[in-house]
């Protein structure tokens, strides 16, 4: 059988997407209710970090520890890889030791080499193009609060970036449209619009991307390797940062998102992440869950 990787939403069908969102509600009540299962004893996940992590890191590690596994941490400082081992001698030498291997990376063509060489199921913990593992915690949210996303429409602000491209992946998995306002130079890549045509609608007005949404989402104006770009992109995006006043253009029960970590005063007024329509918390705690769903799916789909 075929080794399944999770690179992109788009490497699942949407029912199994689906699947995973109610499981990850189930886990989430047997860990509320303290009657969680050690399913996965003696399994190990490495993790690999070249770009700095808190909830993705805590997430996989705690959601090893309850299957019953271990998590082991690996960076470029402290591994090979930062003395120039080849990925794809990493990903065969990782396949004979562990179970499954998390990557957090820039390139996205690095995950899709290692996953390549790689005989044990990849999972992106994020890349410069794509996060999926976010959109899983952020489809369970929603569910949760408000219930199927189907036919809902939700509004990107900001940068067309990795959680971007990622909502533009789950707007057609999970069958919903979003509406993404960016000034034109960052605006996401044409061919990954493409993939979701008919879902997508793209405006340089945050007002009309917003108007009527259900679910607001928005993100950091520099992602992790454009540090240098920040002064410059605060200029171009300012119009697009998620005011009060922007949100009251936006359904009446709308929620506001964000993968975290914020910058008050930049991307998001601390009005609005820290005001009722804000559900990052629930959002982030939701990463254990969706991710352990993964895992116990990527690890049975291996024993098969
Ligand atoms: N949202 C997210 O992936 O957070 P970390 O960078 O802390 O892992
Ligand atoms: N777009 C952000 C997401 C961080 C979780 C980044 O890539 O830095």
């Amino acid at each position: 059988m075929a080794i399944r990787h999770f690179l992109s939403l788009s490497d699942f069908s949407s029912a199994e997407l689906r699947q995973l969102i109610l499981r990850a509600c189930e886990l989430k009540q047997q860990c509320r209710n303290r009657s969680m299962q050690q399913t996965h004893p003696g399994r190990v996940l490495a993790m690999i970090f070249e770009k700095s992590s808190t909830r993705t890191r805590v997430s996989f590690e705690t959601a090893m520890a309850q299957l019953g596994g271990h998590a082991i941490f690996l960076s470029p400082q402290d591994s090979q890889l930062g003395r120039g081992e080849p990925l794809a001698d990493m990903a065969r030498v990782l396949s004979q030791m562990v179970d499954c291997v998390m990557i957090r990376t820039y390139e996205h063509g690095k995950l899709e080499e290692f996953a390549r060489h790689s005989t044990i199921p990849v999972i992106n913990g994020l890349s410069d193009t794509y996060h999926p593992c976010q959109l899983l915690a952020d489809m369970q949210t929603y569910y949760e609060i408000r219930g199927d996303i189907s036919g809902r429409q939700v509004c990107w602000l900001g940068d067309g970036n990795n959680m971007c491209n990622s909502y533009i992946n789950a707007a057609r998995m999970f069958d919903f449209t979003l509406h993404i306002a960016s000034p034109a130079d960052y605006r996401p890549r044409a061919d990954i619009l493409n993939q979701s045509a008919g879902k997508i609608v793209v405006t340089d007005d945050p007002r009309a991307a917003i108007q009527g949404a259900d679910l607001v989402v928005t993100d950091v104006w520099a992602s992790m390797g454009q540090e240098q770009e920040l002064s410059m992109r605060k200029q171009k995006f300012r119009t697009y940062q998620v005011t009060q006043e922007l949100l009251a253009l936006a359904a009446d029960n709308a929620l506001f998102m964000h993968c975290l970590p914020a910058h008050r005063g930049e991307e998001v007024t601390a009005e609005v992440i820290d005001g009722p329509r804000s559900v990052v918390w629930e959002e982030a705690g939701n990463r254990l869950h969706t991710q352990k769903a993964l895992l116990e799916f990527l690890l049975c789909e291996q024993n098969g």
